[in-house]
């Protein structure tokens, strides 16, 4: 994405709703309020997590996401923030990790070790609220162009999915299917696999 672009996403999205997933996940937790929230883009999961009175670990790729993200919670020491990728990133421990529409793009080399440092991280009981890339999304296919978004991250099926999540309950889990158009007006094909799970 060239910076133009990852502007006007973060413009597009910075007062975005909450997914009700998110509202769901942090429904469960009572309590250690730690979230992390991974590639938290312009932030508006961690507007959220702060008026659900969560600390809030955040961290984001694209510098211009934690510059603005820096910006918009100057005054609250209880969100941190870092560049970081999914990789380089010191998970603490957290109560809820939430990935939402991020692990999408974590680069398959780097998921499996991704995945068990997120799941060291959570605290027993702690919450899980991500997607993962499903084979039917244009993103999974060879002719998807990385300017789009970012470098597509690991697919997986529904049964590949489930199986990251041994050793948790899951709570919801859903699948998006459907043909659209970006917000550059380019056709997409999104198809996802939406999860709560929450650990044993
Ligand atoms: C589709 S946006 C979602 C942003 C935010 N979670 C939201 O729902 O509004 C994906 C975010 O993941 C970040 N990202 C992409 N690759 C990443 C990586 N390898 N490590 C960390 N963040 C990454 C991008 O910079 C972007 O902010």
């Amino acid at each position: 994405m060239s910076t133009k672009q990852i502007r006007d996403y973060y413009n597009s999205t910075k007062n975005s709703n909450v997914r009700a997933d998110l509202a769901y996940a942090t429904s469960l937790l009572k309590d250690y309020r730690i979230a992390i929230d991974c590639g938290c883009g312009a932030g508006s999961d961690i507007a959220f997590l702060r008026n659900n009175e969560f600390t809030v670990y955040a961290f984001d790729i694209e510098e211009e996401s934690i510059r603005r993200c820096a910006k918009r919670f100057k005054h609250d020491e209880k969100v941190i923030l870092s560049v970081d990728s999914f990789s380089s990133f010191v998970y603490p421990n957290a109560s809820l990790i939430l990935a939402d529409a991020s692990l999408l793009f974590c680069p398959p080399s780097e998921f499996d070790q991704v995945w068990t440092k997120i799941k060291q991280a959570l605290s027993k009981r702690g919450v899980f609220c991500g997607t993962f890339l499903g084979p039917r999304d244009t993103m999974a296919t060879t002719d998807y162009a990385d300017s789009v978004f970012w470098p597509a991250g690991k697919v997986f099926t529904e049964a590949e999915v489930r199986k990251n999540f041994e050793g948790f309950n899951i709570a919801t889990f859903s699948e998006i299917d459907l043909s659209g158009e970006t917000d550059q007006g380019i056709a997409h094909h999104w198809h996802m696999y939406s999860v709560v799970a929450q650990k044993v």
